[in-house]
């Protein structure tokens, strides 16, 4: 009994650790899911605006879905205190007014969940200009937190 009890707070403890980790792991977690993001991004861009005539429903859908799912992880976990400053696989280029501005943050957040399902939608069932209209709802919240938020380079 007691072993197992054990083995639950190590399991609890373990879970926790696995959603936010050590700051160096936040902020390349977080680093990885945003290029990975941009890449399907520009997968879907690439077929719907720059060159329709590559338009390629499954891998638009497999990219839209792709997008999708990073947006669902939980991201705001990669986001702990002290996550401002620190190296990634580089330096971090989260502002501190992150952590100033909690309900902007958590607004433009949300807005980023939200368009990244109904590109997922649209991207199963609507045109080529449809996708292309999405997308760009899509891009309009990442440009929202990366004018507030992160750092220019
Ligand atoms: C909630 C805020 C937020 C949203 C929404 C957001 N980003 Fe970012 N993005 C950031 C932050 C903060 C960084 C810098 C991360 C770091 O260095 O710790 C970043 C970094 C990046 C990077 C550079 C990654 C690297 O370090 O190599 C790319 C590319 C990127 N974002 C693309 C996107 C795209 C495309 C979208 C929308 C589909 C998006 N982001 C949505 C906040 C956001």
């Amino acid at each position: 009994m007691k072993s197992r009890l054990l083995f639950t707070v190590a399991a609890i403890a373990v879970s926790a650790a696995a959603l936010a980790g050590p700051i160096e792991d936040q902020i390349r977690f977080r680093q990885s899911a945003y290029s990975f993001i941009g890449w399907n991004v520009g997968k879907i861009k690439a077929q719907v605006a720059d060159k329709p005539d590559t338009y390629n429903k499954d891998q638009v859908i497999a990219a839209a879905r792709a997008i999708a799912a990073a947006a669902n992880s939980g991201l705001g976990a990669l986001y702990g205190a002290g996550t401002d400053k620190g190296v990634g696989w580089k330096q971090t280029r989260l502002k501190p007014e992150f952590f100033q501005q909690t309900d902007e943050a958590r607004t433009v957040g949300i807005a980023f969940i939200t368009e990244a399902n109904n590109l997922a939608k649209v991207a199963e069932t609507g045109s080529v200009d449809e996708i292309k209209t999405q997308l760009g709802k899509l891009n309009d919240t990442c440009k929202s937190c990366h004018d507030k938020f992160r750092i220019k380079e």
